[in-house]
């Protein structure tokens, strides 16, 4: 079966088609990062326009790419939550209208639980398993049972911590999107800098949870207080502290949240799996078994929402005319400890 997936809820404009839930014919990325890097964040309003302009072509090229006749799709998947209620109506309009216009079946797809099917479109991989999700706009570290049956473990209690780092870099002039600009220059820097408090360790239900707001406000506000005299003020060695201090943070739930369900093997997704610090520090580990996506899919793109459509239109899913978004996502079930 190959479906074509749709995806638009943020800054990225992206298409793809994918056969069978695994083999990728085709991903199509149009990221409008330059459009909003003036602004230094994204602005919802410039986002769905661009899609409204971008989307028709981006779908074409995709199709095109995959060698692919629209009658010959077999369904249409498109990302329906969350993210920008402008940005997803585009996609979810656009793929209405080809579905009814086919007479293809349709369907929505959670954009997170997207993400964490992204590996599994280039691995093996059985669940359960450890999700962690990192982006600009989730922190979630999650067990997952099935490609749509996961339980939160944790999360981030004010910011995500792909914001924190967008609005260290912002305050710093590091350039943007602020987390490629702290990975680049942080790779020269050096760490102990800057010695950055760690914020409380959460008991009870909150076990697994991070907080990143009074580290962003010590990074931006605080730094005398904190730094390490010996040391140059340089960006690289403030960009080096802080994401030292930000992945150390997102590590320690992580680790706790292994040992604590004996699950070795972690999966993970969004745009701050590409962080290189990430990377290294849980690759280097033996007691887990760390996953990456490919870094083409690690940030938004239509593959993983195709494939994980795939599973959910073999399931029997459809999705008719009055499918709508939700900019938030309706809750996951959390795990409740005591
Ligand atoms: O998944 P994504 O493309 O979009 C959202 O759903 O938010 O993630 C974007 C986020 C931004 O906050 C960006 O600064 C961060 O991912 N990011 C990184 C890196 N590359 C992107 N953060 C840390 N290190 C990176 N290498
Ligand atoms: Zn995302």
């Amino acid at each position: 079966m190959r479906i074509l997936g749709i995806e638009s809820s943020c800054d990225e404009c992206a298409a793809a088609v994918v056969e069978d839930g695994r083999r990728v014919l085709s991903s199509v990325v149009a990221t409008q990062i330059e459009r909003h890097r003036q602004y230094d964040g994204v602005v919802p309003e410039i986002a769905s326009r661009l899609h409204v302009e971008w989307i028709q072509d981006v779908v074409h090229k995709a199709l095109a790419d995959a060698g692919q006749k629209l009658p010959d799709l077999d369904g249409i998947a498109v990302t329906v939550k969350p993210g920008l209620a402008g940005s997803l109506l585009v996609g979810l309009s656009f793929a209405k209208a080809l579905a009814r216009a086919l007479d293809k079946p349709l369907v929505g797809v959670n954009h997170i639980l997207a993400h964490l099917y992204a590996p599994l479109l280039s691995e093996n991989l059985e669940y359960p398993f450890i999700g962690l999700i990192v982006s600009g706009g989730h922190t979630l570290i999650c067990r997952a049972d099935g490609f749509d049956d996961i339980t939160v473990l944790g999360t981030t209690i004010d910011d995500a911590v792909g914001e924190a780092f967008d609005k260290v870099a912002k305050h710093y002039g590091f350039g943007y999107p602020g987390g490629v600009a702290i990975d680049r220059l942080a790779r020269s820097g050096d760490a102990r800098a800057c010695r950055f408090p760690v914020p409380n360790l959460y008991k009870g239900e909150h076990r697994y949870d991070v907080s990143y707001s009074g580290l962003k406000t010590a990074a931006i506000r605080q730094l005398d207080k904190f730094w390490n005299p010996d040391y140059p003020r340089t960006d690289q060695n403030i960009a080096a502290a802080f994401e030292k201090a930000a992945v150390d943070l997102l590590l320690s739930r992580l680790i706790r949240a292994i040992d604590d369900t004996g699950l070795r093997t972690v999966v993970a997704g969004g745009g701050v799996a590409a962080n290189t610090y990430l990377r290294e520090r849980l690759a280097s580990r033996d007691d887990v078994r760390a996953l990456f996506p490919p870094l083409a899919l690690c940030g938004d793109n239509g593959a993983m929402i195709a494939g994980l459509g795939y599973r959910m239109l073999v399931r029997g899913d459809r999705d008719g005319p009055r499918l709508n978004v939700s900019p938030r996502v309706p809750s996951f079930r959390r795990l409740r400890s005591a």
